[in-house]
């Protein structure tokens, strides 16, 4: 069982907080030609994904932008190879969903099983502030639609802006079966720097969509990750669980388990569409770097945690006296009200 993320870092704008490798108003030649690039890289590589692709996730930037044909030629390959992918993920920015309908028929064609929109906030000055159009009643129409067609949805949203409350409302209104809340982080640029607050309220805020999401009948899996039940990110949950993963575009990362590789494509779409198989840097991982690595994605985990056996057993008892760890299953799990000093207990622990 692998899994497969295809970078697409196509925007029509950057939006100027955003950190992920993306170009704005790429030619529609050069998208066809990364395209083909994507195919060549994947059929140089597929056969480090085995015989079973569980996931695929289209990520960006904005996949859509990557245009109808495009998208279709790609998934058409990718499943001539592999017949059954269980979760097939494409993320989305608002702007760019268009007529719904027209929208959902792609969402069809391409055997997309989940929908990742890209909400962030409904307050209407943070939406001018960070250059961002939200149509709050397409977005819910657009859930219901998909819902009816047997297409989950998961919304990002990002907190630590101003009116939590309010967006607290919208997310469980939309009620999609997946949301992300990610704290707002950016470089200290004044304009945005302004609106963040301190570390005490962002603590606060995070127990309040800790709440407010769980008595909504969301499950707080993951530290930014809630779902209804059964309906976890299979692909991410994979990144959290320390499982190899393929990734293939410009940008994209890969980690390679049996092998202890990390590798990752140069973001650079002119030298990928050169030569998709060669623009790569690898690092190799050493045990304690692996172990390291394993505890911090682990403890992320709120339900699953981490084998006990990967941790030291003082420092375990130690935090687990103060409150701050708890056992389920045989598993080490962090308290949710030690989420805020999770960087100092993964020290502690590693
Ligand atoms: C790779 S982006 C793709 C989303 C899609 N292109 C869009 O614009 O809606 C995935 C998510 O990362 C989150 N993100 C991006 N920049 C962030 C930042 N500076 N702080 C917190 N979250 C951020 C946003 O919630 C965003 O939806
Ligand atoms: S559209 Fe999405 S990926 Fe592109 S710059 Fe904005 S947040 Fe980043």
């Amino acid at each position: 069982m692998s899994i497969l993320y295809i970078h697409l870092p196509f925007c029509n704008n950057k939006c100027p907080y955003c950190d992920f490798f993306s170009v704005p108003r790429v030619s529609p030649d050069i998208k066809d030609r990364y395209t083909d690039s994507l195919i060549l890289e994947f059929e140089h590589r597929k056969a480090e994904l085995g015989d079973k692709l569980k996931t695929m996730y289209l990520g960006g930037g904005s996949p859509v932008l990557l245009g109808s044909n495009n998208l279709i030629k790609l998934s058409k390959h990718i499943k001539d190879n592999f017949k059954h992918i269980e979760e097939i993920t494409i993320e989305v920015n608002p702007e760019q969903i268009g007529d719904i309908n027209v929208f959902l028929e792609l969402m069809l064609n391409l055997g997309v099983n989940r929908v990742s929109i890209g909400v962030q906030t409904t307050n209407q000055s943070i939406l001018n502030l960070i250059k961002r159009q939200l149509d709050e009643q397409k977005i819910k129409e657009t859930i219901k639609l998909l819902r009816h067609n047997g297409i989950d949805t998961s919304i990002d949203m990002m907190f630590g802006i101003k009116d939590l409350d309010a967006d607290l409302d919208y997310v469980t209104e939309c009620r999609p079966e997946h949301i992300s809340f990610y704290m707002f982080t950016v470089a200290p640029v004044y304009e945005y720097f302004s609106i963040c607050p301190s570390e005490h309220v962002i603590d606060k805020m995070f127990n309040k969509i800790h709440k407010k999401l769980s008595a909504s009948g969301y499950i707080h899996y993951e530290v930014s990750n809630f779902c209804l039940p059964n309906k976890e990110s299979k692909h991410n949950s994979a990144y959290w669980e320390y499982l190899s993963y393929v990734g293939i575009g410009a940008g994209a990362h890969s980690f390679l388990e049996d092998k202890k590789i990390r590798r990752w494509n140069k973001s650079d779409i002119g030298a990928y569409i050169n030569d998709p198989t060669t623009c790569y840097e690898t690092e190799e991982l050493d045990g304690d770097k692996i172990k390291r690595e394993k505890i911090m994605l682990g403890l992320r985990l709120l339900q699953k945690g981490i084998g006990e056996e990967l941790l030291d057993a003082q420092m375990v008892q130690q935090l687990f006296d103060r409150g701050y760890l708890d056992r389920k299953n045989g598993k080490i799990l962090i308290n949710i009200k030690a989420v805020p000093i999770m960087d100092e207990i993964i020290l502690k622990l590693s």
